[in-house]
């Protein structure tokens, strides 16, 4: 693994894309500060302050495990909550890979595929997670209720041990699940998930999908099921 600090950068992700034909492959690239940190659906990141986790991984797989690239999100939501339970904290999963801790957002996860042509280049896959805010950052975040880790634990946290922590976990089982896809964290993540069993509505892209959420199938996809109809999802946002 390399790793490659920036005190200031616009986005980790933004980064790495501009990078990645000089970056190898588990390169992890960390900042400081991020001035124009990128979400899910164009949304943005706020940067709560030094003393937060912002970081992309570079990976550059076989592209004979493709049909497992669009798991990585789901693989680093369990690596992240193996790393929260070690603070003491029990974190929830919110379909796909929002880590949840009391019902508030402490972490995203962002993947993109670069293609050039038909070549596949590499994956980035940031991940923010709020480490040391103040309660006043987490309310300036009007969207949605979010939470930090120093104010779960009431402690401050060191961010270098916490992204060694999460690095060292990710690539400890990343070539088993390369190889064997969401099925290797089924278990593990259907335990945390949050939202089976409930009634919910699923934004996708600028639809509005409300059902019971009746499972995660062994392509972590989310099986929404209405009087009308069951949908096999890929992609969106419980709201
Ligand atoms: C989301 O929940 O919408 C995903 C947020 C992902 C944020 C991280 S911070 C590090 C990396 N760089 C970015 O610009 N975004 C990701």
């Amino acid at each position: 693994m390399k790793t490659v600090y920036l005190e200031t950068v616009e986005s980790t992700n933004s980064y790495c894309k501009e990078h990645l034909a000089e970056l190898f492959d588990r390169t992890v690239v960390h900042a400081a500060r991020q001035t124009s940190g990128r979400g899910r659906f164009n949304r943005n990141w706020i940067d709560l302050g030094s003393g937060n986790l912002f970081m992309s991984f570079v990976l550059k797989p076989s592209a004979a495990f493709r049909e497992n690239f669009s798991n990585l999100t789901q693989y680093l939501s369990i690596v992240l909550c193996r790393v929260l339970e070690e603070y003491g904290i029990m974190p929830e999963i919110k379909w796909p890979n929002d880590v949840l801790v009391n019902g508030a957002k402490i972490a995203g996860i962002l993947a993109e595929t670069v293609v050039h042509g038909k070549e596949f280049s590499g994956i980035i896959l940031g991940i923010g997670v709020n480490l040391n805010a103040e309660p006043q950052g987490l309310s300036s975040v009007k969207d949605k209720i979010i939470t930090a880790l120093n104010i779960e634990t009431g402690k401050s946290i060191n961010p270098d041990r916490f992204r060694n922590r999460l690095t060292g976990k990710f690539f400890e089982h990343y070539e088993d699940f390369l190889e064997e896809g969401f099925s290797y964290i089924k278990d593990e993540y259907i335990k945390r998930a949050c939202f089976l069993n409930r009634e919910i509505s699923v934004k996708v892209f600028n639809e509005e999908k409300k059902g019971i959420a009746e499972a995660v199938n062994d392509k972590g996809e989310l099986i929404l099921k209405n009087n009308e109809r069951e949908f096999v999802l890929t992609i969106g946002d419980i709201l």
